[in-house]
């Protein structure tokens, strides 16, 4: 149990950095199957919008990646055909459905950055400002979705708790795989 202010231990830094790597990489695919599918369609700028800033989290976290020398996960073969799946099939179900998928994965990564800001101590302060500017991000994306009506797709509530529930298996693995 780690105290804010609590030195951040090497296996904690680890683990962030590899699974908040492997879920912006997640992230990255995920709307790249949305956009093959719905691109070229009225959803399709807002799509590209998100999509950016999830290239510019992934970005980010590869390069820490590389500048703290950690291991990334072993999954990421995985993850670049789960998260392209997710978001095509998503948005081959609609518009509202593929914003409901937004939703779902924006709300487990906002549960998930915040826990993981909290375990970080002040000698890591730059990476928990990375952390929450890139939360305030994620939580921008969820609105977008509620915003182009991710509640009324078809199944909303349900698609929502499975999907949840996939991002925190996801999340669970990648720390330590
Ligand atoms: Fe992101
Ligand atoms: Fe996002």
């Amino acid at each position: 149990m780690s105290l804010p202010g609590d030195p951040t231990s090497r296996d904690i830094l680890e683990r962030i950095i590899r699974v908040d790597h492997a879920g912006e990489y997640g992230a990255q695919r995920i709307y790249q199957g949305q956009i093959d599918v719905l691109g070229r369609g009225p959803r399709g700028d807002v799509l590209r919008h998100m999509q950016a800033q999830e290239q510019h989290h992934l970005d980010t976290f590869a390069g820490l990646i590389a500048e703290r020398r950690v291991r990334p996960t072993a999954l990421l073969p995985l993850w670049h055909v789960a998260g392209y799946a997710l978001g095509a099939l998503t948005a081959a179900m609609g518009e509202r459905a593929a914003m409901a998928c937004t939703v779902a994965v924006e709300e487990a990564i906002d549960e998930h950055y915040q826990a993981q800001a909290a375990s970080l101590g002040e000698d890591e302060a730059p990476l928990r400002d990375t952390i929450e500017k890139f939360r305030g991000e994620e939580l921008e994306h969820r609105a977008i979705g509620i915003e182009h009506e991710a509640e009324k797709a078809v199944g909303y509530s349900l698609m929502r708790a499975a999907i949840k529930a996939g991002c925190r298996v996801a999340i669970a693995v990648s720390e330590r795989i």
